[in-house]
């Protein structure tokens, strides 16, 4: 059993590794990103908070989103929790070390995924989602088998991202690096930082967490 953090701007890979950690290892990917993207397709109170935020690419209240993280892991989970795009700033991972102390867990592992931003844009702006499963494809390097029809569950429920686009990747860069790119250095100075290569292929970079992870 592992807990650990997946790092890195919009776009690094981390919901793709997180699905693959979900298959492989049997852990449970706690996305901060797709509770709120549920929360504002089921149209309730926390959605209609957030939606506006989300769409300008700006990030949500450390408030909320410790909430909604403090929740999820009341359930537990047998091969441990991938945290995917949380913490994103200091409070939060100042919050999450005090959730993981007072339920008795640990942090095994934080993963840097390191990329360059042009890359960012391309993987943004050709990216789709099956609405039904999660499974994550790109129109140029992961397109589905049969166009239309999800690889994984067989949906025709395939969609793009309302934030997905140039103008607001732009804001959501900015955030990572005025706000979550400070988080680098905390792990470091607690010597949890390992870093992979994101612009590697995705099974290499798969190969590469998992070898961070026997090593926890
Ligand atoms: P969130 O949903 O977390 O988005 P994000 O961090 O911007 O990350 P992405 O989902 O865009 O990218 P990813 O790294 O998962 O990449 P993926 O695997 O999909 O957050 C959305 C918003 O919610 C935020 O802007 C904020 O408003 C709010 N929010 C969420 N958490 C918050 C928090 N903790 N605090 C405050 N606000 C919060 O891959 C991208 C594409 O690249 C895909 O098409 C994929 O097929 C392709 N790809 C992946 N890996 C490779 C590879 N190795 N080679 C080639 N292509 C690849």
């Amino acid at each position: 059993m592992a807990n650990v953090i997946l790092l890195g701007p919009p776009g690094a890979g981390k919901g793709t590794q997180a699905k693959r950690l979900e298959q492989t290892r049997g852990m449970v990917q706690l996305s901060t990103g797709d509770m709120l993207k549920e929360a504002i397709a089921k149209g309730t109170e926390l959605g209609k908070r957030v939606e506006g935020i989300m769409a300008r690419g700006e990030l949500v209240t450390d408030e909320i989103v410790i909430g909604l993280i403090e929740d999820k892991m009341k359930t537990g989970a047998k091969g441990g929790f991938i945290f995917d795009g949380f913490p994103r700033t200091l409070k939060q991972a100042d919050a999450l070390g005090e959730l993981l102390a007072r339920t008795g867990q640990r942090l095994d592992a934080v993963i840097e995924m390191q990329v360059d931003d042009a890359a960012l844009v391309a993987r943004i702006t050709g990216r789709f989602t099956c609405g039904n499963c999660g499974a994550v494809y790109h129109d140029v390097t992961h397109p589905t088998k049969v166009a239309g029809i999800c690889d994984a569950c067989g949906s025709t429920n395939l969609k793009r991202r309302a934030d997905d686009n140039e103008e607001t990747l732009k804001t959501r860069l900015m955030e990572y690096y005025k706000k979550t790119s400070p988080l680098i250095g905390y792990y470091y100075a607690k010597g949890q930082l390992s870093a992979v290569d994101g612009l590697a292929d995705v099974d290499v970079v798969a190969e590469a967490i998992a070898s961070v992870l026997d090593k926890a």
